[in-house]
């Protein structure tokens, strides 16, 4: 027997005019927080999809900055989910049934019909996991934007081996530099790369040293200080490869200097248009592209992105193999924001404000 599904749907949208995110973007600031809480219809499933009830969502950076910048007045905000399977679409893959647990990252944040602060969302029936019954749904909400950027960053990019037992080679003779450690992202991708058998090199602030050592880091050193360059180093001579999990200020110049002796290569997830540093390759990286279709941010003047099938395949794979893999991962810290999609907007606030270290922002919708 089906599940009752309404026609429509209370979600967190984008509010913003183009004029606003325009000149937020040029003046690097924004006032007020951007967004309406209203209701719309529920999305309409393609014979691909499935249609999920949201249970628990997890906050980004991206989500505010798609908020401030990207996202068109009526964009549904938000990536990261967990919930139950609703409706399945007569062609989707991936053996769905009603009711099952299921979590993942959808494309939040650009599109009136596709995100995760809502009621119900979207997704293709092959980009979402089944969450077996040892995982929390708050803690499956996490394994979405930072888990698979952590992934496409190691295993797609710096030949960082899949922990999944494929047959496919990767590297685990040089250490790898995971800049910024204590983000949600270098979290993930400390535990990604140690349990491939890298050795995991990190930097943090020392009050979350601990903290990075707890998820798997073999050294860690702070970024502040000014010698932290040269003794990575002299501590790790070989290091060829650097994932940059903070991008802004000087912090891919530091990975880039890390590696350059060894003419490494270093990946980023902000984009400061430079591919190259003094000879070191450097590769902006942005996970929206594993979505399979192409986008643009600020039409019709902003910046165009072409899907990335590879990048499809991986986000299918990662996904097929969590099931059984996140029984290894262990999820950031959580805090959990009390008020469900009405107080969506403060904790997003804290993520702008920079007030979020070490932890990851969640929130129970249902
Ligand atoms: N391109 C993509 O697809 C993609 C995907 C995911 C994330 N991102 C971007 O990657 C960044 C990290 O995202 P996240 O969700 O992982 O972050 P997060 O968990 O919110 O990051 C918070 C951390 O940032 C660190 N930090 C603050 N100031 C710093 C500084 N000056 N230098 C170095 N580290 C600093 C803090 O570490 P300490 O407390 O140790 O100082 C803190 O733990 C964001 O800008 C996000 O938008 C991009």
């Amino acid at each position: 027997m089906g599940v009752e599904i309404p026609q429509s749907m209370n979600a967190l949208i984008g509010d913003r005019s183009i004029v606003t995110r325009l000149s937020n973007y040029a003046c690097g600031n924004s006032s007020g927080d951007g967004t309406k809480l209203t209701s719309i219809p529920v999305p309409k499933i393609a014979d691909n999809e499935i249609l999920v009830r949201v249970t628990c969502v997890a906050l980004n950076p991206t989500d505010f900055k798609h908020i401030d910048i990207v996202s068109p007045r009526g964009a549904i905000i938000g990536c990261d989910y967990s919930g139950t399977v609703a409706s399945v679409g007569s062609k989707a893959p991936g053996n769905w049934a009603i009711g099952d647990r299921i979590a993942g990252w959808t494309h939040g944040g650009l599109y009136p019909d596709r995100g995760s602060f809502a009621e119900y969302l979207k997704i293709p029936g092959d980009l979402a996991w089944k969450v077996p019954s040892s995982i929390s749904d708050e803690q499956a909400s996490t394994f979405g934007v930072s888990a698979v950027t952590a992934m496409l960053a190691l295993n797609t990019r710096l030949g960082v081996p899949w922990i999944d037992g494929g047959n496919d080679k990767g590297r685990t003779n040089t250490p790898v530099l995971i800049y910024s450690g204590s983000t949600a992202a270098g979290l993930y991708a400390i535990q990604l790369a140690k349990l491939a058998g890298l050795k995991v090199v990190t930097t943090a602030s020392p009050k979350s040293h601990d903290l990075v050592k707890e998820y798997g880091a073999d050294d860690v050193f702070d970024y502040r200080s000014p010698t932290a360059v040269e003794d990575i180093i002299r501590a790790y001579p070989d290091i060829d490869r650097a994932m940059d999990c903070f991008s802004e200020g000087a912090s891919t110049d530091f990975c880039a200097n890390v590696v350059r002796k060894n003419r490494g290569w270093v990946v980023k997830l902000l984009d400061s248009g430079k591919t190259e540093l003094d000879g070191v390759k450097v590769e902006f990286l942005l996970g929206y592209t594993a979505f399979g279709a192409d986008f643009q941010w600020l039409a019709p003047v902003g910046p165009k992105f072409g899907k990335v099938p590879s990048d499809r395949e991986a986000l299918r794979r990662f996904y097929a193999s969590l099931p059984k893999v996140s029984q290894l991962l262990k999820p950031p810290p959580l805090k959990d924001i009390d008020g469900g999609l009405e107080n969506l907007s403060v904790g997003l606030d804290l993520l702008r404000q920079g007030k979020v270290s070490g932890t990851k922002l969640i929130a129970r919708l249902a």
